[in-house]
């Protein structure tokens, strides 16, 4: 069936940052009404100049429509901008990057007010915003019923991937996937400058090291089927002592190039940890339940 304009979901969208202006230019172009709504109101001229319907004030905005999209700076500036609007029977999608707790919060704080409420966790930057095959996708949680009924409508900008009932765990699952990037970010970083002061040219060495990450990546799956079958020496080919006999290599090397192993040194005092604790036999999934230690 065609669809028209007419009836797609009207949308209203508070927040006209980078990522908001995104999400609003891909709803418009997809034809669907848009209300928004920025603390700067000039932000919103362009998008005025475009379709939308700009408002002054945020009861004004949440009034407009059912569906209210939240993509604020963080979790404050959400409390401030709803604080005097009233939610009675809106459907909160909160698409601002907060802490889990933060979003249990939210979620109850919505349900106080009246409001049905759903978190999203943005994998993408703006440029990927409306770019389906830039692969950008949003995690949602909250009510499953809530996340069906406005499936279409939120599948617009981004891809929409639910990760439960639990209003907590986009954002858990946010911070959690971030958190590993950064992880390969370090790791990467400790690379380059290994190889900084010689003679080899970083863009001939990005290559090799993009397709290392690529081909070391699904080593994680190995991790999940390990930490959820309870024995960590299942399918283990690399075992952690041989690991940790190789760890001075690693640190002998930073200091032959002049580096700092300050970023590795504290994944091999865990691994180190975890084989004097009777480890050897296994990979590296019993690093995981030494962080889980509380500080003493
Ligand atoms: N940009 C990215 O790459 C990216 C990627 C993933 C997720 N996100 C998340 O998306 C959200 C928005 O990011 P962004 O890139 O759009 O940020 P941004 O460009 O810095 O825009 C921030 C927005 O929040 C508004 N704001 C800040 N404090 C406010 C307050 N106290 N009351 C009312 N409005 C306030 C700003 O209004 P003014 O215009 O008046 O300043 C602006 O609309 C963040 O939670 C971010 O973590 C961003």
């Amino acid at each position: 069936m065609t669809r028209t304009d007419t009836e797609k979901t009207p949308v209203t969208l508070l927040g006209l940052g980078a990522m908001g202006t995104a999400l609003a230019r891909a709803w418009l172009t997809a034809g669907h009404p848009l209300t928004v709504w920025n603390r700067t109101p000039s932000r919103a001229h362009a998008l005025a100049a475009e379709g939308a319907r700009a408002t002054e004030s945020v009861p004004a905005a949440v009034a407009a429509n059912t569906l209210v999209v939240v993509c604020l700076l963080d979790d404050a500036s959400v409390e401030d901008t709803l604080a005097g609007a009233d939610l009675t029977g809106k459907d909160v999608v909160n698409l601002t990057t907060c802490t889990p707790a933060q979003a249990r919060a939210r979620a109850a704080w919505a349900a106080e007010r009246g409001a049905r409420y759903l978190d999203g966790g943005i994998m993408a930057v703006p440029p990927m915003i409306g770019v389906p095959e830039a692969g950008g996708y949003v995690l949602y949680s909250g009510a499953r019923d809530l996340f069906e009924q406005h499936r279409d409508t939120l599948a617009v900008p981004a891809g929409t991937t639910y990760v439960g009932e639990n209003p907590s765990h986009a954002a858990l699952h946010d911070v959690a996937l971030l958190s590993a990037m950064y992880g390969m970010f370090a790791g990467a970083a400790h690379a380059f400058a290994l190889i900084r002061r010689e003679d080899v040219d970083p863009t001939a060495f990005a290559p090799l090291l993009a397709d290392w990450l690529t081909a070391m990546a699904p080593a994680v799956h190995g991790t999940a089927e390990q930490l959820r079958g309870g024995d960590y020496t299942k399918g283990v080919t690399s075992t952690l002592a041989m690991q940790v006999a190789g760890t001075p290599t690693f640190l002998d090397t930073a200091d032959e190039q002049g580096v700092s192993p300050e970023l590795l040194a504290p994944f091999f005092a865990l691994m180190r940890r975890r084989l004097a604790e009777g480890g050897g036999e296994e990979d590296l999934t019993g690093v995981i339940d030494l962080l889980l230690r509380r500080p003493e």
